[in-house]
Parts: C-alpha cells; structure tokens; sequence
C-alpha cells in the first residue's frame, strides 16, 4: 500500500490535531462591543472610529487615513480621488483578487493587466514599463500574499512617466520597507478588513493618502460628497474642508462596532505579524532543502513582512507534478483548518473577472474591447496558477514551531512519493478563487 495519505496511507498530522483558527478574539473586545451597543453612537464619525484610523495610520507610518466599507470601494474611491476616470488606463497585476481590476472598470476607466515576477509574484516593473501609453495615468501594485514589491523602483518608475501610484495592501497589514509603512509610498492605499485579513472587523475597509487634499476628497468620497467638518479633528486638520469641495459620492462608511473589533485587532497585529513572519522565515530554510520545491523571494529591503497567504512553488520541470495535485496530496497529509490551494487565477481568464456583463460598462465600441481581459497576455500568471503556485491561508503560520516542521515534513514526503503524487487525477479541487477571498 502506498505511503500517502491521499492513497490510504497514514497522514503525518493526526485526526485529533488542532490548528490555528482565524479570525481571533479576547474577552476586551467583547467588553467594547458591549459598550458600543448601550451608547449612543453607533456609525458616522464615532470616537472610535477615528481614534484606529489615527492609530492604524501612524502604525504603518502614513500620513492620513480612514475607515471606509470595504477594500473593493477603497480602489474605486483612490482612483476617483485622483481624478481618473472614463477611458482612462490603469496598469494592474494580472495575478490579484478581481476587484483591483474591477475596481477600474466600474469608474470607467481601462485596466491593463501587466505580468509578474515569478518568484513574487508582484509586479513585473519590465511589464509595467511596456504596458504604458498616452492613455496611461496610474499603477495599481498589489503586494501580493507575503511579498513586496520593489516600491523605491516602482515609485521611480510612476515618477519619471507622471503616475499616479495606487497601493493595494489587502495583504499587507504590518509590512514594513526599509522601516516604512507599506501603503504610506503610493499618492493613495488602499485596505481590506474583510474576515480572512491580518486586521479584520468581518468586512471593512481603509484608505491612507499622502495629502491633506487627498484626504479631503477621500473623505467626501466615503460619506455623500460631505466636505471634512474638522468635527472631530483629526490628524491634527482643525479647520473644515472648503465648502465647495464637495464631490457627489455614495455611502461607504463603517460603524462603531467594527472601529471597536479593529482596535482589539491592531492591540494584537504587530505581535502576530511578527510571530507568523518568523515561522515563515524558519519554514521557507527548510523548503528550500527539499529538491524541487521554491521558496518565493524575499527583498532584502522588506524590514517586517506580514502573510495574508503563505506560498512557496513546486518546479514543474524538475518534479513533473501540477500544483494542483501536490496540493491535493498535502491536504490529505496535514488537513489544515484552510487547505492548500493554487494561487489567483489569472485576470485574464478568471471566473469572477467579467467585466462586459453589465450593461453599463458599454461606453463604447473601443472601450467595449479594451476592457475584454482575454487581450492581456500574462504568462506568468498563468504559469504560476496552472503549474506551480501553491498558497495557505495566514492562519497555517500561527501555529508552533514543531508545527512548521511536520508542514515541512509533509512536503518532502511528497517529493520523496514524488512517482504517486505524479499519477493523482486532480477532481474537483476546492476552487478557493470563487469562493471568499
Ligand atoms: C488584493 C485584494 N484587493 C482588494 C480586495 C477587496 O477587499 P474587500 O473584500 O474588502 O472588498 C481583496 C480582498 O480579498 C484583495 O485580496
């Protein structure tokens, strides 16, 4: 009989095992809800709101933030904050969660889904370089999973071609460049708190910028078109917003329980980040011993990293098997609270990309065609989706340090059953794109 679990064998992490859940809670933040439900402010402007935008804000070292509903609303509302809008091109990684892209489509604008480096996964800045135009006038970066993008480079690059540069920090809550704030480099960033997110209240958003006026018209964009009313102060900008500054925008505020949750979350952060961030360094040294299987690169210049998803690679060449059934296989050996999975599908054919099935976005015949994803091509995305990208929720590195070393174990049980992995029929894989994240 075979020696893997997904053939009958015995796994390596027993039934009885208990792995790290996510998201967490303390008695505390129980207490703030309490409190939040029997006052009397529940949502707009509320104490506790403002007092994480500021606290989170100085934690990633930006300049000024604010809570806002959602990280698919914070792209929208970055990009109109900065003037873009109908035809206008938007250069996006083709590996990302659809709604950095979808995001361009519903203020009209075009994205253009640039390739990305093999072994991050972000950006490729040779890509982006060849993707610009007249038309061209902003970057989204994500900096994907638990890997940063080279943003000194990247800023450079926006710089010398007049861009706009959009940070997408979904994943990056508590990363640090050179001792900054990812989020604090770009002209906005952009924030999801939704469930699986290092900093959660459930769903929510964020949205940091470098300007005063920036923050201004973010502001309006978030709460009906109201200019700032300097009730209550924040980030030291005691005066209200001219009245005429106001824009026409819908609803994309939060409410106090969500402020409360996150000001329980952000005590936690820091320690969490850190404590993941260790074990995934201790795992990556013992990835890289095992024949045929890539850790992703680390920057020399990322100071504190932060995983939204844990991700390494299997080299197709060398091992001959698809990602899809090495995760298969591993699932069965340490059935994790969160299976392995590949990584996004490719933007430019993926289920929940389809941005010419609304009637609305038909502006024109030219746009019509611009913003059809199939015309992309990015083959690294696809590569990395099909063949050899392997990711795991955050959750797997919040366990022990022995933990890390049967994760490790399993993978080279794997390779060493590399022949049986090889003959797996890879039925219906959890398809983890369609479904939260
Ligand atoms: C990279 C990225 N951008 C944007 C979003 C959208 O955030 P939300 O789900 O809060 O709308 C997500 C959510 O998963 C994401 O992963």
């Amino acid at each position: 009989m075979s020696n893997l679990a997904i053939l009958g064998g015995a796994p390596l992490g027993a039934k009885s095992k208990k792995w790290a859940k996510w998201p967490v809670s303390e008695e505390k933040d129980a207490k703030l809800l309490a409190e939040i439900t029997r006052s009397n402010r529940w949502s707009f402007d509320g104490p506790y709101e403002w007092k994480f935008a500021e606290a989170f804000t100085k934690y990633q070292k930006a300049n000024f933030g604010m809570c806002n509903a959602n990280g698919t609303v914070g792209i929208q509302m970055a990009l109109e904050a900065l003037g873009i809008g109908a035809y206008d091109e938007v250069i996006v990684p083709g590996m990302t969660w659809q709604a950095t892209a979808a995001a361009c489509v519903d203020v009209n604008a075009v994205p253009v889904l640039a390739d990305v480096e093999p072994d991050t996964w972000n950006l490729d800045l040779a890509s982006v370089e060849a993707a610009i135009t007249k038309r061209t006038r902003a970057v989204i970066v994500v900096h994907l999973y638990g890997s940063v993008t080279d943003i000194t480079k990247l800023a450079a690059l926006c710089k010398k071609h007049k861009l706009h540069l959009i940070e997408d920090c979904a994943h990056q809550h508590g990363t640090f460049w050179k001792g900054q704030g990812v989020g604090s480099f770009g002209d906005v960033s952009s924030w999801s708190f939704q469930e699986s997110k290092v900093l959660s209240s459930g769903e929510g958003g964020f949205s940091m910028c470098k300007t005063k006026e920036l923050f201004y018209r973010l502001y309006s964009l978030r709460n009906c078109g109201r200019p700032y009313p300097a009730d209550p102060a924040v980030f030291g900008l005691k005066k209200p917003a001219p009245k005429d500054s106001a824009i026409q925008s819908g609803n994309y505020r939060i409410t106090e329980w969500q402020a409360g949750i996150l000001l329980g979350g952000l005590s936690r952060l820091d320690k969490q980040v850190k404590d993941r961030d260790a074990n995934a360094i201790y795992l990556n040294q013992q990835l890289a011993e095992i024949d045929g299987v890539l850790p992703m690169r680390r920057r020399k210049e990322v100071t504190q990293q932060s995983y939204f998803n844990f991700a390494f690679r299997v080299d197709p060449k060398e091992l001959k098997v698809t990602n899809a059934q090495f995760c298969m296989a591993l699932n069965a050996e340490l059935r994790l609270t969160d299976d392995f999975e590949p990584p996004y599908d490719p933007l430019s054919n993926c289920g929940l990309y389809k941005p010419r099935t609304k009637k609305r976005h038909n502006l024109s015949k030219d746009y019509w065609k611009a913003i059809n994803p199939a015309i992309n091509k990015i083959p690294v995305c696809v590569e990395a989706n099909r063949k050899s990208g392997i990711t795991v929720h955050h959750q797997m590195l919040m366990n022990s340090r022995a933990d890390m070393d049967l994760v490790a174990a399993a993978v080279r049980k794997l390779v060493d059953n590399i022949a049986e992995v090889r003959k797996l029929k890879v039925g219906e894989l959890k398809k983890y794109q369609a479904l939260s994240r």
